[in-house]
């Protein structure tokens, strides 16, 4: 997580979108690191990406930590083409071990163009394919390479700007 947020370079007063970002576990710990950031957690998924369970991790990480935390915290449920989210808004976008999962990634990659203010970055932090066709152990979804994945955000309209590697194969790419 601290390696992410070394890369991701939060600013105070950010909003921020995460998609495929289930409860948020992760943006909950970011905003522990960073003053006022406001994230909207979007996901298809109802039953982790609700208000209870964002509650429930603030106040896991309230206690771990021994601090309060200020960021704000958003969830808006998405269909498999479309985010649901705000136009012209975010600063930045993240995906983070989503992308392989999204059944239509064209269409909410299309979408985040969208949301994303002009002088916006997008975050994609994923784990690649070792050999074309290659399948995520965990989800049973299709991994991409490299080549894949660079080739389907051209196809999107994002220039892929530096990437970052962290570890056994996961690779953060900012567009
Ligand atoms: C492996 S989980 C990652 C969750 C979280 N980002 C993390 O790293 O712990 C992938 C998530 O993508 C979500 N997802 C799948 N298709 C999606 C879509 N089209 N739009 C938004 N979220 C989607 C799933 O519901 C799931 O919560």
């Amino acid at each position: 997580m601290q390696k992410s947020l070394s890369i991701y370079q939060f600013k105070e007063n950010e909003t921020i979108a995460s998609i495929g970002a289930s409860s948020g576990v992760w943006e909950i710990w970011f905003a522990s690191q960073v003053e006022n950031l406001t994230f909207y957690l979007q996901d298809i998924d109802e039953q982790n990406c609700n208000e209870e369970e964002i509650a429930y991790g603030v106040k896991y990480y309230e206690n771990l930590l021994q601090k309060p935390i200020s960021g704000k915290f958003i969830p808006i449920i998405g269909t498999p083409h479309q985010t649901n989210l705000p136009s012209d808004t975010f600063d930045k976008v993240l995906i983070i071990n989503s992308l392989h999962e999204f059944q239509f990634p064209l269409f909410i990659l299309r979408d985040i163009q969208r949301i994303l203010r002009k002088e916006g970055t997008l975050f994609i932090e994923e784990q690649l394919a070792n050999f074309q066709g290659e399948i995520h152990e965990g989800c049973g979804k299709r991994l991409f390479t490299q080549h894949e994945l660079i080739d389907l955000l051209q196809k999107s309209g994002f220039q892929l700007k530096e990437t970052f590697p962290k570890h056994s194969n996961v690779w953060i790419f900012k567009f």
